[in-house]
């Protein structure tokens, strides 16, 4: 390994989410715990990123920034290398965030009351933002065969047709469950799409986090006729770690589809990002593959480390092996605990902070969703922990 993904970073006090709700949750938690929540990594940014940030600082005018050609040719230039997607510069608009650019396209696609399509368990923000601006949310549950999910077809054919239902929230690769879509998958759902004339967003910002003998599809490539209906959405931060950079790069082939969305961002003065972010993905995607390289075996290491652990020191819980993501959907069924028993459980006698599976929808009771994007000892530890307080817990 050439980079570091072994040395435990403390953000204790540095305003990290993921560590300020931890201690919210337990003000007296030990001092060597690592959260295990909120989607960012325990890992440093890739060094490339970190220098190339400060030699711009120590050149750069921090006035109000567009654009510019380097950092839209690096944009255009990953979805190729890494996705065979080609993509043209004009197809772009810009945001400070995934969800920021979803709760646009609900305001621009459709109208208070309309139907938007989601398949729960989901990240909780798609229902946030169906519910933030009155629209109705459709749920089309994901069919789980002992912990491996796959889309309910015949359902959400029924959903599409109801003319009500305008939109669907597409998540892929899949948080929580981590799934990969397949290409056959993705045919069928976005023929499904064309045929009923639903629009979708298609949330890809996880597509650069892909398991060995996994394969990301770009939805738009499946289906040309739904990029007419399509927007996709992808952003450097899962993968480079730099969600405190606010950008997300947003595709959308059709003009007339663009142009209501800019409208849409516009109305709220949504459209703008700061130059640090159009720097920072520009550096992350021309000079940090090969950190990104060495993450994904770093990540696939710690998601078999997981699987492998619950099988053999606890088999109650379920992990099953994960294709995308560094989110992991845990089973805690067997347990026989509520939610609340659970949470408090983890959150005051484990010291194993996670995001509560119910919060992705009611199919996510009795689960819990754990970051493995950390050092994989301390990733151990914190399963040890558990695990010991599982057990002391069993003897009482
Ligand atoms: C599916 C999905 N979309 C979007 C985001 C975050 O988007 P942003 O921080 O760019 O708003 C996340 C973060 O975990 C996510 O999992």
């Amino acid at each position: 390994m050439n980079y570091d993904f072994e040395t435990r970073v403390n953000r204790k006090n540095t305003g990290a989410a993921k560590w300020e709700q931890m201690y919210g949750w337990n003000p007296d938690v030990s001092d060597d715990v690592i959260p295990l929540s909120v989607a960012d990594m325990e890992f440093k940014n890739p060094p490339e990123v970190m220098e190339g940030l400060k030699a711009y600082l120590d050149e750069a005018v921090l006035g109000y920034t567009i654009p510019y050609a380097s950092f839209l040719d690096a944009v255009v230039e990953w979805q190729e290398k890494r996705h065979g997607w080609q993509v043209e510069k004009d197809w772009l608009v810009h945001t400070p965030g995934v969800v920021t650019a979803i709760y646009s396209v609900i305001r621009s696609l459709t109208k208070p009351g309309d139907g938007v399509i989601v398949f729960r368990p989901v990240y909780y923000p798609f229902g946030q933002a169906i519910s933030d601006n009155k629209r109705e949310e459709v749920n089309v549950p994901l069919l789980n065969d002992n912990g491996y999910y796959t889309i309910d077809f015949e359902a959400f054919e029924q959903a599409a047709a109801e003319p009500e239902n305008k939109l669907l929230i597409f998540c892929s690769p899949h948080n929580p469950v981590g799934r990969v879509w397949t290409e056959e998958e993705l045919e069928k759902l976005a023929e499904i799409c064309v045929k009923h004339g639903l629009y979708v967003v298609s949330d890809e910002v996880w597509y650069d986090l892909i398991m060995p003998g996994y394969e990301h599809t770009v939805l738009a490539t499946v289906n040309e006729e739904l990029s007419k209906r399509l927007i996709t959405c992808t952003a450097p931060s899962k993968t480079f770690n730099l969600a405190g950079l606010a950008t997300s790069n947003i595709f959308i082939q059709d003009e007339g589809l663009r142009e209501t969305f800019v409208q849409s961002l516009q109305e709220v003065r949504n459209d703008m990002i700061g130059a640090l972010g159009y720097k920072g993905c520009e550096l992350a995607y021309t000079k940090s593959e090969a950190w990104l390289d060495e993450l994904l075996v770093v990540l696939d290491r710690n998601q078999r480390l997981v699987h492998e652990f619950f099988k053999k020191e606890y088999p109650k819980i379920k992990a099953p092996k994960i294709e995308g993501t560094y989110v992991q959907w845990l089973d805690f069924r067997e347990l026989g605990m509520t939610d609340e028993e659970l949470e408090e459980f983890l959150h005051m006698e484990a010291e194993f902070f996670t995001d509560e599976g119910y919060i992705f929808g009611k199919e996510g009771s009795g689960y819990e969703r754990i970051n493995i994007a950390l050092p994989t000892d301390a990733l151990e530890e914190a399963l040890e922990r558990l695990v010991a307080a599982l057990k002391k817990r069993e003897a009482r």
